[in-house]
């Protein structure tokens, strides 16, 4: 039995947990910082990583003392190394040395999106679902990141396809902006979306003929060519007068997961995936659920939303299968990495 406590401040959030085993949740606690940022529409570093150098310690204390434990009772502390936010980056890390070194439990570093694909593992009592069996093809989608990922072990991964522009997420924040919805505008855009008509205008498909990748900055520029008003300064763009809000969000939404969902399910069409794992912010969206679960062929795998966004526990859980293939701890040396990618990017990407 592993005992893992799992730090995760790669961006806006201060999330600490307590994993068994790599996959039962024994506590989870996430400070959000949503009202912080919320007037710049967007992530401020600056005040990310200052709000995190508060919350890092009552959270981590909190992580432990809901779990029943003591740093003592743990096999490893296990922290975000990196991509990310350097000064966010930095307030997990040295916290997690400082951690390390004073209980003399090993240090674990954790890509953030090795993290995110071990969602797919974690358990609690209202959600045991088997984890997915291997090989799997993974869709990542979240604030900073769009890849699919080919996984066909804990520990074997390769980047078969990736934004080349916006992710996924930042082209949904990006547009809510546009649309007056506040930060961070997934949730309020597929909400608007909902009442909206998909068909009302036609942004455009990035396609990128046979391969895997993505882009959606052409699309993001679309939307904002058809609903604002020309202007010098693109701070001070304008709502044409009499644009359908939900009308935009529901075509907008229309075409971003048309190009996710189709590229997802050749690819796991062409690489004869198992299963399909769907993780990262972006997959709390109920309507990308859906429409991947009625296009991909094998089955789907997503975790609930409150490990689909940024937390400690997936962190805590790719760090326990670190420590089964016999992987050496961190040393105490360990810097962060803020453009750390996953994986070798595959050979086959066009
Ligand atoms: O994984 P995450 O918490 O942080 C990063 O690693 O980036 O993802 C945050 C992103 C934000 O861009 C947010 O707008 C998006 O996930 N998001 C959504 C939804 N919920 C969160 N996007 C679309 N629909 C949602 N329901
Ligand atoms: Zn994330």
């Amino acid at each position: 039995m592993t005992l893992i406590l799992g730090i995760e401040t790669s961006c806006d959030e201060t999330a600490a947990a307590v994993v068994e085993d790599g996959r039962v949740v024994r506590s989870q606690v996430v400070a959000t910082q949503v009202a912080l940022h919320a007037a710049y529409g967007g992530v401020y570093p600056e005040l990310a990583s200052r709000a995190q150098l508060e919350t890092i310690a009552p959270v981590c204390r909190a992580a432990l003392a809901e779990a029943g434990c003591q740093l003592a009772d743990l096999d490893a502390i296990a922290v975000t190394q990196g991509p990310g936010l350097v000064g966010s980056l930095l307030v997990g890390l040295q916290f997690a040395k400082g951690l390390a070194l004073g209980s003399g439990r090993p240090l674990r570093a954790v890509n953030h999106l090795e993290g995110h694909l071990h969602s797919l593992w974690l358990a609690d009592e209202q959600n045991g679902r088997e984890p997915p069996p291997f090989p799997l093809l993974a869709l990542i989608v979240s604030g900073g990141h769009s890849e699919l990922v080919w996984m066909s072990d804990h520990g074997c991964y390769e980047t078969v396809g990736r934004t080349r522009d916006d992710a996924a997420g930042e082209a949904y924040d990006k547009v809510a902006r546009l649309l007056g919805l506040p930060y961070p505008g997934g949730p309020p855009l597929e909400r608007a979306a909902r009442e909206g008509v998909a068909t009302a205008y036609d942004f455009p498909r990035a396609w990128l003929g046979e391969s895997l990748d993505f882009s959606f900055s052409g699309l993001k520029t679309a939307v904002r060519r058809a609903v604002t008003e020309p202007a010098a300064d693109a701070r001070q763009l304008k709502l044409r007068a009499g644009t359908n809000v939900a009308d935009v969000a529901a075509s907008f939404q229309a075409a971003l997961l048309e190009v996710l969902t189709v590229k997802t399910a050749q690819a796991a069409e062409q690489l004869g995936a198992a299963a399909v794992g769907l993780v990262g912010g972006v997959s709390a969206n109920q309507a990308l659920r859906e429409q991947l679960r009625a296009t991909v062929k094998q089955p789907l795998y997503a975790p609930p939303a409150k490990w689909s966004t940024d937390n400690g526990a997936m962190i805590a859980a790719a760090a326990h299968f670190q420590h089964l293939r016999g992987e050496p701890p961190a040393d105490a040396g360990l810097d962060a990495r803020p453009m750390w990618p996953l994986a070798a990017e595959s050979e086959a990407r066009g």
